[in-house]
């Protein structure tokens, strides 16, 4: 079967399209026949080969969601998956391929009126939005900074802290435009970068969701009111450095917390029951899916070149 691998890390003309066995389904497991595979932030993160430590190795082949219909299933697996279009979490790795191997617990039924791309631009994304929220113990009527709004994960924080009440919602993006489109899903303020740009914005959060991380996450620590919680959920920025200790040190006085969120951490029958509400709200239009462009699986690198000149407002779907 055609997929795409990383042959070298760097960036995207490191991939490269490879003929492979297809995958067999595990006990426990379904093999997809994949129709869309969502091009996430954690793919460029990975080609980076700034992930090696956690054993990610060149000829690997990325991508870890996927929509498709289930054509196979394992050794003493519910066959009645087999015909049933789904959403799957592929892992660490597989999806930019035809076909592609999950694990049950990991693999969500399409509603009618969900098309396979616009289940990739919300599977993992809508789930860190939600559960990122959580983490930071947003409730309604506090403030929200959701830093890196531009993607699948911030457009859907926005929307979900809006609906969930807060008066204020901050984003940072690079362009008036896509401020204008954030506007559309529920921002109320919009800055620069570098956290500036809107004199009538809050001078400080209740919660900051930060998707960048990078060298200017310490200046977003200063933005917290007192008793304000910053979760990094994201590094397209790169790592934070050092200064970032003495940042929170410096707000001391204000009781501020700093947490990392990883969806791993969330039980699977969790993620499960989020995922599935979050797609009927979606199948009903009642949750923003952004698909930036469909692109063919042979177009992965000029996909991540996209992604890499920052050309991408939400997600990138490619087509096997
Ligand atoms: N926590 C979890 O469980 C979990 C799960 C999946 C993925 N992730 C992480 O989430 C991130 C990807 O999220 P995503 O797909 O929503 O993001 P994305 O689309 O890759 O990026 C979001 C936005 O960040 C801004 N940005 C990019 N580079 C920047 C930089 N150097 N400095 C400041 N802003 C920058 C860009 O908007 P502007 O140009 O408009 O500023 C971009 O559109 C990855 O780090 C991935 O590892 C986390």
């Amino acid at each position: 079967m055609k997929a795409v691998a990383i042959k070298a890390f760097g960036g995207p003309d490191g991939l490269s399209v490879v003929d492979v066995p297809a995958p067999e389904p595990g006990e426990g497991e379904v093999l997809v026949a994949v129709e869309a595979i969502g091009v996430g932030g954690v793919d460029a993160v990975i080609l980076s080969g700034s992930l090696g430590d956690l054993g990610f190795r060149e000829g690997l082949v990325p991508g870890s969601e996927v929509a498709g219909t289930v054509v196979a299933v394992g050794h003493n697996t519910d066959r009645s998956w087999i015909g049933r279009r789904v959403w799957a979490f592929t892992g660490l790795g597989g999806g930019y391929a035809e076909q592609a191997t999950a694990a049950v617990e990991d693999v969500v039924p399409l509603p009618p009126g969900l098309s396979a791309a616009a289940s990739v631009t919300l599977g993992s994304s809508g789930v860190v939005a939600h559960f990122g929220l959580q983490h930071a113990r947003f409730s309604p009527g506090e403030s929200v900074l959701v830093r890196g709004a531009a993607g699948s994960i911030g457009i859907l924080a926005v929307h979900l802290a809006a609906h969930g009440g807060a008066p204020a919602v901050a984003v940072t993006t690079s362009s008036a435009e896509r401020g204008e489109l954030l506007r559309k899903v529920g921002a109320t303020h919009v800055l620069d970068r570098s956290g500036a740009g809107d004199d009538t914005a809050p001078p400080a959060y209740d919660v900051i969701v930060d998707i960048v991380s990078g060298p200017d996450l310490p200046s977003f620590v200063g933005k917290l009111r007192p008793n304000g919680r910053l979760v990094a959920v994201g590094a397209v920025g790169g790592p934070p450095p050092a200064e970032l200790a003495a940042a929170l040190m410096a707000n001391f006085r204000k009781s501020v917390t700093f947490a990392t969120f990883s969806a791993d951490t969330v039980a699977s029958a969790e993620r499960r029951t989020v995922r599935t509400a979050q797609f009927a709200e979606a199948a009903d239009g009642r949750l923003p899916l952004v698909i930036h462009e469909q692109l063919p699986l042979d177009d992965a690198v000029l996909a991540h070149r996209k992604m890499k000149n920052g050309e991408v407002f939400g997600r990138i779907v490619l087509l096997p």
